[in-house]
């Protein structure tokens, strides 16, 4: 039995993650009460529109996941910039499950040895990464398990023109977690611009949450007519200068490494486009064992106290030929960069996205073909106590909730030759 004081905080972190916006309607229930709205049902595709002033955007209830981003590009043109599928019914039928823009929980990114100790304690949770022969359950946990977040169907609780809330309730024990979470995940948009305000509670006993927002980005809509590639695009972190050091299999090994200057991993000192050190060797194993490319969790170094949505952007994602830039704003500490290295053309581009007519192009994600930018914490931080983040990853019952935060901000920037590496095209 829920008492009345946890539904009174279970509401306070439904009010903190639903929007702030006048005039706006709700509808669904939250608790017991249900709040009457105006009904916008899904689309053929099971999809759910919101719009903002030249943005619209599709959401589905599996993964609490985005779906399409439209944007017109510098001439004009409308580009989805987002990976994803055509409609939600695939989204649990594909078998390849590449986290696509959802939100991956109840702990993001990798947990070393699909364990951790809390007050003492040992937890096993199921592992779903690295398999092999000895280790048939995998060596470590990623994205929250087989059974992860991104892997359900999230309860939606609001929709209104230009936002949309999804709600989910993860039970004591899933995966192998202690207690229940109940989380409440918000997406706004706004002048070009994508809000998203996470929050997760611990109900019932002290628990490991870290979230994130796992979405897949070719700001041309994979419709570069000169590359099918997003090594061209330019990318910024002016507060990454460094880096949380991993092994062959991408698990922290504890340290904190420095960025050098003109390194294949510095994107602070300038804009560098993606693909501008893959011929040097550094670049190989950057991602893991014999992988070129990045997979890496940047730390954002920022002086406290800060304000996020004034200072920064921590990144800043461009490509010239569309024109479409990015500013992420995020009030978390790390920020993982995957230059989609592991896509080989298996993955079906949407409709909306994609060169038609064009034989020789085929309509699949090819290698490189996008960048997943994740903000979260510190990865498997719960594994190294030393790095004190502790206050930002493990909550118990009468804790203040999780809160992830961030801003998407679009522009058009059709700047033709960037600064230095930043190259042309
Ligand atoms: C929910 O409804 C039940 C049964 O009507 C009631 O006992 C309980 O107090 C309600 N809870 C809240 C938070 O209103
Ligand atoms: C792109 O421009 C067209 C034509 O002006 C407009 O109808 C469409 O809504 C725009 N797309 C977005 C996402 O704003
Ligand atoms: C949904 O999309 C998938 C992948 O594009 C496609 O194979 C399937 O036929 C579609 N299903 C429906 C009902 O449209
Ligand atoms: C999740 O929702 C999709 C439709 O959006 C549906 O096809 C699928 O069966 C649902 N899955 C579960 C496990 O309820
Ligand atoms: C491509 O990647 C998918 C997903 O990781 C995998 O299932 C498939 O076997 C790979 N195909 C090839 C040819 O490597
Ligand atoms: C890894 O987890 C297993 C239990 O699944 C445990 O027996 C083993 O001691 C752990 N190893 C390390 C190095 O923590
Ligand atoms: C959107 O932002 C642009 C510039 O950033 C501004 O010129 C425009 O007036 C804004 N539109 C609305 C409806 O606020
Ligand atoms: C790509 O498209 C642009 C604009 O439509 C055109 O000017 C250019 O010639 C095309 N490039 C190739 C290689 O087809
Ligand atoms: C390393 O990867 C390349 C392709 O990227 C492949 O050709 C090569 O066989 C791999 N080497 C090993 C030792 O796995
Ligand atoms: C546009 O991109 C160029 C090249 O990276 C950069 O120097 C410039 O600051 C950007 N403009 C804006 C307004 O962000
Ligand atoms: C990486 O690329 C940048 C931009 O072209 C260049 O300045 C730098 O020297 C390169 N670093 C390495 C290690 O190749
Ligand atoms: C990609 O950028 C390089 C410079 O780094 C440039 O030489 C090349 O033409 C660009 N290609 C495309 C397709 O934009």
């Amino acid at each position: 039995m829920r008492t009345a004081a946890l539904a009174s905080a279970l509401w306070a972190t439904y009010a903190l993650a639903r929007p702030q916006v006048a005039g706006e309607f709700f509808t669904g229930t939250v608790g017991n009460t249900t709040i009457a709205g105006d009904n916008h049902g899904p689309d053929a595709n099971g999809k759910y529109v919101i719009y903002g002033e030249n943005i619209r955007a599709n959401f589905i209830p599996y993964g609490a996941s985005i779906s399409n981003l439209f944007l017109n590009d510098t001439s004009g043109v409308e580009r989805d910039i987002v990976g994803g599928f055509d409609n939600a019914s695939y989204y649990g039928v594909d078998k390849q499950h590449p986290h696509f823009g959802g939100v991956p929980g109840r702990y993001a990114n990798r947990i070393k040895n699909s364990s951790f100790v809390i007050d003492g304690e040992t937890y096993n949770i199921l592992g779903n990464e690295n398999i092999t022969p000895e280790h048939p359950n995998g060596l470590d946990t990623l994205h929250g398990g087989p059974g992860g977040w991104d892997w359900r169907n999230w309860t939606l609780v609001a929709h209104t023109h230009n936002s949309i809330t999804f709600s989910l309730t993860d039970p004591d024990g899933d995966q192998g977690f202690p207690g229940e979470v109940v989380s409440y995940v918000t997406y706004t948009l706004g002048n070009m611009t994508w809000d998203l305000r996470m929050v997760a509670i611990a109900t019932t006993k002290v628990t490991p949450i870290m979230l994130s927002s796992h979405t897949y980005w070719n700001l041309d809509g994979f419709a570069n007519n000169e590359t099918a590639t997003a090594l061209n695009h330019s990318l910024w972190m002016p507060y990454a200068g460094q880096r949380i050091d991993t092994d062959n299999i991408l698990i922290p090994t504890g340290d904190i490494l420095a960025n050098q200057p003109g390194s294949v991993n510095d994107f602070w000192s300038s804009p560098k486009q993606l693909g501008a050190n893959f011929s040097n060797p550094a670049i190989v194993g950057n991602c893991g064992y014999n992988c070129t490319g990045y997979d890496t969790a940047y730390v954002n170094n920022r002086q406290a106290p800060y304000d996020w949505r004034n200072e920064g952007p921590v990144a800043r994602l461009r490509s010239a030929w569309s024109g479409i830039q990015l500013d992420v704003y995020t009030d978390q500490d790390a920020f993982q960069v995957y230059s989609c290295g592991g896509q080989n053309g298996s993955v079906t581009l949407k409709g909306t996205q994609g060169l038609h007519g064009v034989e020789d192009r085929p309509r699949f994600i090819e290698q490189y073909g996008c960048v997943v930018l994740e903000v979260e914490d510190y990865i498997d931080g719960i594994n190294q106590p030393e790095w004190g983040r502790d206050k930002k990853q493990i909550f118990g019952p009468g804790d203040d909730p999780f809160v992830l935060q961030a801003s998407y901000k679009f522009s058009l920037n059709d700047t033709e030759v960037g600064l230095l590496g930043e190259g042309s095209g």
